[in-house]
């Protein structure tokens, strides 16, 4: 895919970020090597993009005599600069981290008061994505909207392009304010870790904010849990695969930036399937940016719907039971008509059906179909 013509944001972020495997133990090498495993994998060709240096890359309790920021010599020996230079010369675009208080959420030094200093040295490093985090900053909705503004204005003083993502986890709403800050993208829930439970509860609050995400501002899932099988930093005893095969579906249908936090340099091939089904990957990226809505709960079944640009319709079948079930999707549960219609599995990529008023799928526990329906325009709603 070309990107290079495409306004920022305009479809959600996909990439790449140290922190849910990795933690504090990042160093050039790894982000070098990241990056040439996203462009040897396919990655890159799949729409991946920003690779995204988490908490931990600084030095950690001093700035220099300016007042800068200093990378961890020890990690970041040639510096930034030679690093997001590297980056860029695989074609890809790096991103930075930092915190809206006096210590990031590890402990290290934050932004707070040294907004146009830390956004100026960033942008001369070549940064292009800035993640900024909230642990330290005072838990009222005002404060944290004027201190997210202090750094949005602060980097678009810069006269570089930054793609800015609000991280305080969802407390304060930033889905009603994210944008008016300069955002592109806010978190809207805790970490996510790498167990069940907590796929169930992106889900949920996908379910509640489906309005307020789209093309320049996105709901942001937290980075993807694919991949790590239990191994990352962060707590959890993985997910099977029909679980993380869950979790890549209601994130693609979501319009959650795809942020992958495993280690790409290992990738086996049961994560890379689910990370580069480009008919899946092509659901979250659609153009019209319109985030999916759940249509029906019933018992541990729902059905999920998303209109794409092309005139068809995403719909996600999800089992979050314990045991295996049939759903029997209805074309009114969807919105369109009782009109024959093609259903098209998107993780099998195989046409599966034609159906006129309803189909059926046996769905295993905890697993999710994906199709695409077209052949019948969506009822207006
Ligand atoms: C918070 C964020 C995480 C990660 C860590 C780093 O917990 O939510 O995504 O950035 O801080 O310390």
């Amino acid at each position: 895919m070309d990107y290079s013509s495409k306004p920022l944001a305009a479809t959600p972020p996909m990439g790449w970020n140290s922190w849910n495997m990795f933690g504090s133990n990042i160093d050039e090498a790894l982000i070098r090597e990241t990056a040439d495993a996203i462009v040897s994998s396919g990655l890159k060709d799949c729409g991946y993009e920003y690779i995204v240096i988490d908490d931990c890359w600084s030095q950690k309790d001093r700035r220099d005599a300016h007042g800068d920021l200093m990378p961890d010599p020890t990690k970041f020996p040639s510096g930034m600069k030679a690093l997001a230079d590297y980056v860029h010369s695989r074609g890809l675009k790096i991103g930075i981290y930092s915190d809206a208080a006096e210590l990031t959420c590890a402990g290290y030094i934050g932004s707070y008061g040294f907004e146009e200093r830390d956004a100026q040295l960033w942008a001369s490093w070549g940064m292009d994505f800035l993640k900024y985090d909230y642990c330290y900053a005072p838990s009222d909705r005002e404060s944290a909207i004027e201190r997210y503004d202090r750094m949005g204005a602060a980097l678009q003083k810069t006269g570089r392009e930054f793609l800015y993502s609000l991280c305080e986890w969802g407390g304060r709403s930033p889905h009603l304010w994210g944008r008016k800050v300069g955002g592109q993208m806010w978190r809207v829930s805790r970490d996510v870790l790498d167990r069940w439970e907590d796929i169930e509860m992106g889900m949920d609050i996908a379910a509640d904010l489906h309005d307020y995400s789209g093309p320049g501002g996105w709901n942001d899932l937290d980075m993807l849990v694919v991949g790590l099988n239990g191994s990352g930093q962060i707590a959890g005893e993985g997910l099977s695969f029909a679980e993380y095969q869950t979790h890549i579906s209601m994130w693609c249908m979501a319009c959650s930036p795809l942020m992958i936090g495993c280690d790409v340099r290992k990738l086996d091939r049961e994560t890379a399937a689910l990370l580069m089904n480009r008919e899946v990957i092509a659901v979250n990226q659609d153009v019209l940016g319109r985030p999916a809505q759940r249509s029906i709960q019933s018992g541990q079944c729902e059905i999920w719907k998303k209109l794409l640009g092309d005139g068809t319709v995403a719909v996600a079948l999800v089992n979050r039971g314990l045991s295996d079930c049939d759903i029997i999707l209805k074309s009114s549960d969807i919105g369109l008509p009782d009109k024959p219609k093609l259903a098209r599995n998107l993780w099998l990529q195989q046409d599966i059906a034609d159906f006129t008023i309803e189909l059926t799928q046996h769905v295993r526990s905890h697993e999710t179909i994906l199709l695409k329906v077209e052949g019948a325009n969506p009822l207006p709603s």
